[in-house]
């Protein structure tokens, strides 16, 4: 009998999606090795925290986390997996007594059970960090819950170095998994009953594996009999060919839609960031975007702050904003990270007064730009893919999102999850559209009415 036997694993996961698609993996390990899971701690014998540490603060969440599990039940044995592991490896080592029982990092998940074995056998702590260039866990189906979207991992890694950035330490070099396996996997969801996959890489739009590039995998993706929607997952602008924009317009299974990390508008900035497109070249680039698919939807990543980063200079990000209208935008503080380029040759010298006023204006900014971008869907019709039987705040209200990657909620009748439905807009706020499902000789009367309306007014 293996040591681990009948214990049970609650998993908790922090970060960005391909942590998520990550904790699924390690589902499936450790179910194929006879572990149990459960979806409560106070249940669990081992609990295991799948970090990220892109900002700061997260190391001392988890070791606040660390010791508060410990305190509810003493003999939970405690690992700490993902982005943070590297770091807790050093700080394991020079601090004995942090309860942390074991830590695999991104590319050690396999090892688990052994890990996990070693350390009930010995009773010492266990760690395995390596990363590998090879890892891409193509032979592991992950177990997923959601029945609508599944994530697929296509490639891991970073090889970009963008300075401020500690995702190319704690993930390694980049690797892309075959095509013929990512088809395989998208032909198994597609049976299973899955509508959406949602293609992942640190840096998707880099992939490569042999003489396929990422057009020619989204095209093979395309392809599959079943697949309604694909969306990917995030680019880099540095890797945007023509062809791909134009296969996103040909093909009606892929969503037009984009997120597209603009991090800085100014030159001087994106330099230092080691961003290697400056602010014409970006907005070069959604012109062109949006001149072969008009109704894109794009959202976008900001770091305001970058060490020596003026109000100058801060206004070019503004600008850039206005220009474009992204759709909605994540906008961050920036963070200084250990062993990065940024912090190790340039002084984290903004004030964190000026960074939090710079994040109110570009939020205020963004605000009325998405307000207004919703608005103007008043009265169009969307495809909506169901992803919720309910809202957050209600259970007669249903909710699901249109190609654009928008939230939509519709009132509650006979619609199951996954399916596809036709959606006459009717109110918006900033974060989410209001419609009501159209019945199919509804559309037609709706919008020739509409028509009419128009050439009336
Ligand atoms: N690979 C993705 C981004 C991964 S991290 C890409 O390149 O698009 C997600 C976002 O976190 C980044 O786009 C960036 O805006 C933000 N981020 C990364 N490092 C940061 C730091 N040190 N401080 C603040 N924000 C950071
Ligand atoms: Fe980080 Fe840049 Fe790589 Fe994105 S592209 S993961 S921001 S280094
Ligand atoms: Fe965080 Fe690692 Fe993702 S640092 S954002 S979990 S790649």
């Amino acid at each position: 009998m293996l040591t681990h036997e009948q214990k049970k694993v609650f998993i908790e996961t922090y970060g960005c999606q391909m942590n998520m698609y990550d904790t699924e993996l390690i589902k499936s390990i450790l179910i194929s090795n006879q572990f149990g899971l459960t979806e409560k701690e106070s249940d669990a014998d081992i609990v295991m925290l799948n970090t990220c540490s892109v900002r700061d603060n997260a190391n001392r969440k988890i070791q606040n986390r660390v010791h508060e599990i410990k305190k509810a039940k003493k003999n939970t044995m405690i690992g700490v997996l993902g982005c943070m592991a590297t770091n807790f490896k050093t700080e394991l080592l020079e601090n004995k007594s942090f309860p942390i029982d074991f830590i695999a990092g991104p590319d050690s998940y396999k090892t688990l059970p052994t890990l996990i074995n070693s350390l009930i056998s010995s009773g010492k702590q266990q760690y395995d960090v390596t990363l590998s260039e090879f890892e891409t866990y193509s032979d592991i189906n992950p177990t997923r819950q959601d029945g609508v979207n599944a994530w697929i991992a296509i490639m891991r890694g970073c090889n970009n170095f963008c300075t401020f950035c500690v995702v190319p330490y704690t993930r390694g070099r980049e690797r892309s998994r075959e095509p013929k396996n990512i088809v395989e996997e998208v032909k198994r969801l597609v049976k299973d009953g899955y509508k959406q996959v949602t293609l992942l890489g640190q840096n998707v739009n880099s992939y490569r594996y042999e003489q396929y590039d990422f057009t020619d995998l989204m095209k093979m993706v395309s392809d599959v009999e079943g697949i309604e929607r694909i969306r990917y997952t995030s680019p880099h602008p540095k890797d945007y060919p023509v062809k791909l924009l134009h296969l996103m317009k040909e093909r009606d299974n892929i969503c037009n839609q984009i997120h597209m990390p603009l991090q800085a508008g100014n030159d001087r900035v994106l330099h230092k960031m080691n961003r290697t497109y400056d602010k014409q070249e970006f907005l070069d680039l959604v012109t062109q975007i949006k001149s072969i698919i008009p109704n894109i939807g794009i959202s976008t990543d900001i770091i305001v702050g970058f060490p020596t980063e003026t109000e100058e200079e801060f206004l070019d990000t503004y600008d850039v904003m206005e220009q474009v209208q992204f759709d909605s935008a994540f906008i961050f503080k920036y963070s200084e990270r250990p062993n990065t380029r940024a912090a190790q040759k340039f002084p984290d010298d903004v004030s964190e007064a000026d960074k939090k006023s710079r994040v109110i204006r570009l939020n205020d900014l963004q605000n009325n730009i998405s307000l207004k971008k919703n608005h103007n869907l008043i009265h169009t019709t969307q495809k909506v893919l169901i992803e919720s039987l309910s809202t957050k705040k209600s259970n007669n209200e249903i909710q699901g999102r249109a190609e654009c990657n928008r939230i939509v909620i519709i009132p509650k009748e006979k619609q199951k999850l996954g399916d596809t439905i036709n959606c006459l807009i009717t109110d918006a706020t900033r974060n989410v559209l209001k419609g009501v499902e159209l019945k199919e000789n509804q559309e037609f009367a709706i919008s020739t009415k509409r028509n009419l309306n128009l050439i009336h007014s």
